[in-house]
């Protein structure tokens, strides 16, 4: 089971987001996926009763970080035996022993980033946090970057882009800014799921997570290389 720990300690950069479509895209797929929800806004919980019966079935857990600390061990013999991705939503403002305690035992870590001066400050300082306080090993944990809710033709875009260059940490997705990922939320859906609203481009990144993720050669570097060229869908 790969355990995917979504996180970054900057407050709305879309990590719910990314943890709730991370998982109904396995799902969808036809992978049993779990989603684990640590914060105590409960965002994910609240995404998945929301989802609809006839959509592909996620299991659902309602963590908090004193039942980690208790039960570290004994969460995964709770999950059903054929789970085959466990993606763990975390709360916003970790750092310290919390910190290192969310990250126990993550095969990948995801880090959503936003293009703002504001957040690339927080996560340039989370990143370092990451590396130098809780002491992760690039070679036993594989992190990656999420820039999400980009525009393109965007001085803050070109400013996050810079950033992203001065990091040895590899950026597995440039996800749009979408109103389509509002309304997937609302409607216990990933954006993939949307009925009316199938956007090539959006799957396309979904599929390069998960190959990512699952350490396959990406069939999909032609369309991240041309994804943020794309036609905004709803503007
Ligand atoms: N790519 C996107 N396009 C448009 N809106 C987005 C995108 N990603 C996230 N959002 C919106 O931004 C807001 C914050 O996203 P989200 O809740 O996923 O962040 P978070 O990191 O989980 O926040 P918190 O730190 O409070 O848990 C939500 O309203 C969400 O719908
Ligand atoms: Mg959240």
């Amino acid at each position: 089971m790969l355990r995917i720990v979504v996180i970054n300690s900057k407050g709305g950069c879309g990590k719910t987001t990314i943890s709730t479509n991370l998982a109904s895209f396995y799902a969808a797929s036809g992978h049993h996926a779990a989603l684990f929800d640590y914060d105590p806004q409960g965002s994910s919980m609240r995404w998945l009763r929301s989802r609809p019966a006839e959509e592909a079935g996620i299991y659902g857990v309602t963590a908090n970080q004193s039942a980690a600390r208790a039960t570290t061990m004994s969460w995964h013999l709770r999950l059903p035996p054929e789970t085959g991705q466990l993606i763990i939503d975390t709360p916003p403002g970790l750092k310290g022993s919390a910190l290192v305690e969310q990250i126990k035992g993550a095969d990948c870590i995801l880090i959503p980033v936003l293009p703002s001066p504001i957040d690339i400050f927080a996560t340039a300082d989370f990143i370092r946090d990451l590396l130098l306080e809780a002491k992760v090993r690039q070679t036993r944990t594989r992190i990656g970057i999420i820039a999400n809710r980009v525009r393109k033709n965007t001085l803050a875009f070109q400013a996050l882009e810079r950033f992203l260059r001065t990091l040895s940490i590899p950026v597995v997705a440039r996800l749009r800014d979408s109103q389509n990922y509002v309304k997937a939320s609302e409607e216990g859906l990933g954006i993939h799921e949307l009925k009316n609203k199938p956007v090539y481009v959006d799957k396309m990144h979904w599929r390069g997570i998960c190959d990512w993720i699952e350490q396959r050669p990406s069939s999909t570097v032609k369309e991240k290389m041309t994804e943020i060229e794309q036609p905004d869908d709803e503007e």
